[in-house]
């Protein structure tokens, strides 16, 4: 198998076929802006510096939203095959550019190859389905009174999308995709983790045409909260969409109600996964494999909290295992790696101690278990785990698997449920009476009823509780974009 390490030169320090994606700036109105404050870029398996980024501030932030709020005067007009059309560019020009959008990731995320290069088509199946929708947003006509009502969609306006590092073109490409659908513009706060896939992501928006202003992108690091606290605040911005934390989440959604913005919040998991007794077991074992380690544990869907019937414990626990130590962690790029290291020191710690405390309270190490280095992790899997461990009230973010017992149906329910976030939760059962009934009471925004994969473009992805609100994907992911303005029109009929 050839060596997927980029051949990198000075010229070409991450090794792309096309060395001009590779942008150290931030992009304002189509142009590349940047300043003598910078921050560094780390390549998470070595913590060697891959580039810089401009680290911008409040009085940047204000420029990039005066800019997209004068772009979208304009764009708002834009038709809609117009829009069409540009989205249609964008999906084949992240097609065409796959291998050094995966490489961007590699390089920043740290994630294994097969994971990245999954991610880039996962981005580009937002793009295909968003540009569908571009073509969709008819109104209503409303004859039931004297008067004809009409209800029509328009943009809300100017957005202010928020992006984690964990998927970095796959979340900016969710929340651009669908501005650019339905005519809004937008400024972009990417990670100061994972720069540069996003600015990849906006240079290719330009290549397809989109005008320069309708995206811009802000990076910054020292900045951050004052960043955060514009974005939130100012007036020209309509709309805020942010996937992170529910810490962050709360006070975004505190900054926002001063002018009460219209909000999305994609936060926090601590996922429930639940094997009844009447699972088939390799469905359960593959469904789990598929929810636990994506991303080496680092999706807010992960499955963190894995319920395990007494009665097919034993089995289950040994036909993961095997599966596990199937797994190679390492560097993103090496050849046969399946699981790359996590985004930094403080994400590995926290695994350690999740295992340590699980330990601790009885647990036993069934495969991996071993830190590699300062973020790698071999893949772990933990079976006689406490239920009421560190693990089942704070979301891992790391590929740990931790196997509790259960008994009954109420009982497995009530501890899957004590949460105070709700975006997703598995199980796996043949009894089409128990499926109904479990979907039914988990309190979850997505169920995983016999799948461990759940997340699609056509579908809308989104929790509840504390794991936010608004969706996004499918044709409510539309919606979040738009406002409905009805129009009454006076009838002497
Ligand atoms: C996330 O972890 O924030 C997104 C996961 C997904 O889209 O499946």
């Amino acid at each position: 198998m050839p060596t997927l390490f980029p051949n990198t030169t000075p010229e070409n320090p991450l090794g792309l076929d096309d060395p001009t994606l590779f942008i150290q700036a931030s992009i304002i109105n189509g142009e590349h802006i940047t300043r003598a404050a910078t921050f560094v870029v780390d390549d998470p398996a070595t913590g060697n510096s891959i580039g810089t980024c401009p680290d911008m501030g409040v009085d940047d932030v204000r420029t990039a939203i005066d800019t997209a709020h004068s772009a979208f005067q304009s764009f708002r007009a834009t038709p809609p095959l117009q829009r069409q059309a540009y989205l249609t560019k964008l999906h084949s020009l992240i097609l065409n550019n796959a291998d050094d959008l995966a490489r961007l990731i590699v390089w920043e995320n740290g994630k294994a190859w097969p994971d990245a290069v999954t991610e880039v088509a996962y981005a580009a199946s937002y793009v295909q389905w968003f540009a569908g929708e571009a073509v969709r947003q008819n109104g209503e006509v409303i004859a039931a009174t004297a008067n004809r009502s009409f209800v029509i969609k328009q943009p809300i306006g100017v957005c202010a999308l928020l992006v984690p590092w964990n998927f970095p073109i796959g979340m900016i490409a969710r929340k651009v995709a669908p501005a650019l659908a339905t005519g809004c513009t937008a400024v972009v706060k990417v990670p100061s983790e994972t720069p540069y896939t996003n600015l990849a992501f906006v240079e290719l928006v330009h290549r397809a045409g989109v005008p320069g202003g309708v995206v811009n992108v802000v990076t910054t690091h020292k900045h951050l909260v004052d960043v955060g606290k514009e974005l939130t605040t100012n007036t020209k911005i309509a709309k805020v969409s942010f996937t992170g934390s529910t810490r962050v989440g709360k006070i975004l959604a505190g900054q926002a109600s001063t002018t009460l913005k219209k909000l999305s919040l994609e936060l926090g998991g601590n996922a429930p996964l639940i094997v009844f007794e009447d699972a088939d077991i390799p469905t359960a074992v593959m469904g789990t494999l598929a929810s636990k380690f994506r991303g080496s544990g680092q999706t807010c869907v992960c499955a963190n909290r894995i319920y395990v019937h007494e009665s097919v414990y034993e089995a289950f626990a040994t036909a993961l295992a095997e599966k596990v130590k199937l797994f190679r962690a390492g560097p993103g790029f090496a050849d046969g790696v399946t699981h790359g290291p996590l985004i930094h020191k403080a994400a590995a710690d926290k695994v350690v101690q999740h295992i340590d405390d699980a330990v601790a309270r009885g647990a036993r190490v069934m495969a991996g278990g071993r830190k590699i280095s300062a973020t790698l992790l071999e893949p772990t899997l933990l079976v006689d785990v406490a239920p009421d461990c560190l693990l089942t009230t704070e979301e891992t973010f790391g590929p740990l698997a931790a196997l509790i017992r259960f008994s009954t149906e109420d009982e497995v329910l009530r501890l899957a449920n004590a949460s105070e976030v709700g975006l997703a939760g598995y199980f796996f059962s043949n009894d089409a009476d128990r499926i109904w009934r479990v979907a039914e009471v988990l309190q979850v925004g997505m169920v995983g009823a016999n799948t461990g994969v759940i997340s699609s473009a056509l579908v809308p992805f989104g929790g509840v509780k504390e794991s936010g609100y608004g969706k996004e994907g499918g044709r409510e992911g539309t919606d979040e974009y738009l406002v409905k303005k009805l129009v009454v029109m006076g009838s002497r009929v």
